[in-house]
């Protein structure tokens, strides 16, 4: 029987990502389930998303808390309570503390649409644009409280053509996004990829952690 770790989202929005790990794990063999979605805007259609696909979601609004440290404080609880054993951040626009990082230490993942190093930040498709870039995608790395660094789990690549749009551009990175993070996911979840100094160590499969999609026809 496979051992499933147990996941705890970080939405913020629409929650596409989320629901594409959502269905990762109703494959039978998947080493991972999603026991809670946690969002800190009360009005992020994802948890929708989460509640049709019958997982409990939950709002932590960081509006309502005075500091960050308070919200972190009970966004913590909140995930120890679901006993969640490693955080997925799915569009997840908060920045974090150092005490929340450290605690989740090499428990929590985020995706991020570039190339990591690369484009770091917001409007990323519009910079990747703008510097010219033949080649972007998105990246799936460990958290540190660095904003977005951290060891590199898993990387695809998708072209840049030529006159595209940044909507385009990110139409077809979130392609993507929904097929690297399961993968990205099931690599840490089943052990197959793990922090060792700070690069990720790939067990199985050397090339697993890099990926490159060709856009769909059309
Ligand atoms: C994705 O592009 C993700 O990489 C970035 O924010 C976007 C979230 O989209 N961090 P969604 O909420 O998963 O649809």
């Amino acid at each position: 029987m496979t051992v499933r770790k147990r996941i705890g989202v970080l939405i913020s929005g629409r929650g596409s990502n989320m629901s594409a790990l959502i269905n990762a794990c109703k494959e039978p063999d998947y080493p991972a389930e999603i026991v809670t979605v946690i969002s800190n805007r009360p009005e992020a259609p994802g948890l929708e998303n989460a509640a049709l696909a019958g997982i409990p979601g939950e709002v932590i609004d960081h509006t309502s808390y005075s500091s960050r440290e308070a919200f972190e404080k009970d966004l913590d609880k909140a995930l120890n309570e679901a006993e969640v054993e490693l955080i997925c951040n799915a569009g997840f626009m908060r920045l974090l503390t150092q005490g929340f990082v450290e605690a989740w230490r090499d428990r929590h993942l985020n995706i991020h649409p570039s190339l990591l190093p690369a484009f770091k930040g917001l409007h990323t498709h519009e910079r990747a644009i703008e510097a010219g870039v033949t080649i972007s995608g998105c990246t799936v790395h460990f958290v540190r409280t660095q904003m977005d660094a951290g060891p590199i789990v898993a990387q695809a690549a998708v072209p840049v053509l030529a006159g595209d749009t940044a909507d385009q551009l990110a139409a077809r990175v979130l392609e993507a996004e929904h097929r690297l993070y399961p993968l990205a996911l099931k690599l840490v979840a089943s052990g197959n990829a793990r922090v060792e100094g700070e690069r990720v160590i790939h067990r199985a499969f050397h090339s697993a952690g890099n990926t490159l999609f060709a856009p769909e026809p059309g």
